[in-house]
């Protein structure tokens, strides 16, 4: 009698998959053999992606859309759902970060950080939940940011945005059956294109294959809530008087060029 293999390929829908943290979860689960529902807007990366990915031993399928586009996003959920059995995991990671520059007056950029971090999860995440009730299973992840649990001077929208979504996955990790799982992962500064963009000021800066590892050590572990570097902890434990010391720095450094608030 021969033995039969079963052969598991966890099936993973990411978003943001076409650079920093995103990309990187790609490779990773890629080499676990996964069937991976790639997106992210810029068509060229994704392709690129997607071929490395290939490479690495998963079957991947790639949707170029902008997650704020409810309808696009979910016309690829149901399209990568008819293609699969059951959905394992969904990580919810598109999302930038925005200096909200104040003194311009202007709430264009601010609406757009907010309608990309927490609609964009609302549009990734909700499609999926029918299909994780009735079968009651599946992993919800969730990218938030250290900004879930700290709102620094200059980037409140951002701060808004993460600090919403660490609401909804806490909500809906009480509303979800027992066997849906859902964590919040909260990184300090990882690199990649975002932080990049972002110059100098990146304390506590871990590289991203580094980030990823533990983002998916977390997720392997199904763990509710995920802040990391360890020293984020500790930064988030004592918000109350770093709040004020940062506060009083940014006022000070910017008291003669108000044009930079
Ligand atoms: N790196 C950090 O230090 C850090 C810290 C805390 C939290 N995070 C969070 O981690 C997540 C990933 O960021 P990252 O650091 O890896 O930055 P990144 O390299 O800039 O990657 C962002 C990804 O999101 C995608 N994206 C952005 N807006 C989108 C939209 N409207 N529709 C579809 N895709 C969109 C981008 O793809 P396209 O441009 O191709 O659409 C890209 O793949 C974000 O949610 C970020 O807030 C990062």
């Amino acid at each position: 009698m021969t033995d039969k293999f079963v052969v598991f390929r966890m099936n993973i829908y990411l978003t943001g998959a076409t650079s920093g943290l995103g990309e990187h979860l790609a490779y990773e689960y890629a080499k676990r053999g996964a069937f991976l529902a790639l997106s992210g807007r810029r068509r060229d990366k994704l392709d690129s992606v997607a071929s490395k990915c290939e490479e690495l031993g998963a079957k991947v399928i790639t949707y170029c859309l902008d997650v704020t586009d409810q309808h696009a996003t979910k016309e690829s959920i149901d399209d990568f759902l008819s293609k699969i059995s059951n959905i394992d995991l969904v990580i919810a990671n598109a999302g930038y970060g925005f200096v909200d520059k104040l003194h311009k007056g202007d709430p264009t950029e601010l609406n757009k950080v907010i309608d990309t971090n927490v609609n964009g999860v609302i549009n990734t995440v909700v499609p999926f939940m029918p299909s994780m009730i009735k079968k009651d299973m599946g992993h919800i992840a969730i990218i938030g940011s250290v900004a879930s649990h700290f709102a620094w001077p200059g980037a409140g929208a951002y701060a808004a945005s993460k600090h919403a979504v660490k609401a909804l996955s806490v909500s809906w990790r009480k509303t979800l059956p027992k066997n849906v799982n859902v964590t919040l992962i909260c990184p300090g500064f990882v690199k990649s294109e975002m932080t990049d963009s972002m110059g100098t000021w990146a304390p506590f800066m871990i590289g991203t294959e580094d980030g990823v590892k533990r983002i998916i050590r977390a997720l392997d572990k199904k763990k509710k809530m995920f802040i990391f570097p360890l020293i984020w902890r500790l930064v988030i434990a004592l918000e109350g008087p770093i709040s004020f010391l940062m506060s009083k720095s940014f006022r000070e450094n910017h008291k003669k060029n108000r044009n930079k608030l």
